[in-house]
Order: C-alpha cells, then sequence, then structure tokens
C-alpha cells in the first residue's frame, strides 16, 4: 500500500485530513471493485463462480456504503448535496444542480472543497444533529 492518496505532505496534514484522504481512497477502491466484479459476473458461466463473485460484490456494496457514509458524516456540505440526490426519483442532473444550489447558496463562492474554512471538515458542526 503506497501513500498516494496524499498530495501535500502527509506530516503537514492534520489527522482528520489524513484519515478522510484515507477514506476516499478506500471509497475509490471499493468503486473499483465494485466495477470489476460487474464485469467478470457479466462474463462468467460457472453457476458456483458466479454465486461467489456476486457474494463479493455484495460485500463490496457494503464497503462502499460504509466508507460514503462517515465520508458524508464528517462533511456537512458534500452530505447537503447527496441528501439531494441520492435516493430520489427523477432526473439526476437536475436534482444535481437545485442540491448544489441549496447547499452553497450564500457561501460567498467558496464552493465544494469538503472542508470548512476553519480546516475541521465541519465535524464539530455535525455533533448533536441527527441527520
Ligand atoms: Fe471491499
Amino acid at each position: 500500500m503506497g501513500f498516494d492518496q496524499y498530495h501535500e505532505p502527509p506530516e503537514e496534514l492534520p489527522a482528520a485530513t489524513r484519515t478522510f484522504a484515507r477514506l476516499c481512497a478506500s471509497l475509490t477502491e471499493e468503486a473499483e471493485a465494485i466495477g470489476w466484479y460487474e464485469q467478470r459476473i457479466a462474463v462468467e458461466k460457472d453457476p458456483e463462480a458466479l454465486a461467489i463473485m456476486r457474494d463479493a460484490q455484495g460485500e463490496e456494496f457494503k464497503h462502499f456504503a460504509m466508507d460514503l457514509e462517515f465520508l458524508l458524516r464528517r462533511t456537512p456540505p458534500w452530505r447537503e448535496v447527496a441528501r439531494g440526490i441520492l435516493f430520489q426519483a427523477g432526473d439526476i442532473v437536475e436534482h444535481g444542480e437545485e442540491a448544489e444550489a441549496e447547499a452553497f447558496e450564500g457561501d460567498g463562492g467558496s464552493g465544494a472543497g469538503g472542508a470548512y474554512d476553519d480546516g475541521s471538515l465541519g465535524i464539530g458542526s455535525m455533533r448533536g444533529e441527527n441527520r
């Protein structure tokens, strides 16, 4: 395992940012694994092998969802955007545009950087909220 999830010197990064980067890397790996299993399942003919691969892909769904939930809990602006898009019927792009506008309305154009200006990732602001 390398350290390529860091794009800045790790020793200069706060512990919370290093953890955040690890989970982002993990989320990417779980998504890749889901895609790889999807391809293997599409071509496999042996039913026993298929059953194993489907079971394994299900594990990756779980891992991906846990990683995502962790990241969303730590990043309220991301969570707000996700809330407007995930599990909504209708046009995905339309929901995305609306969710982005709502989440960043009046933020002075700081954008979807993920962290708050104080570098806290908004962890404190999530405490006590039952979203
Ligand atoms: Fe996994």
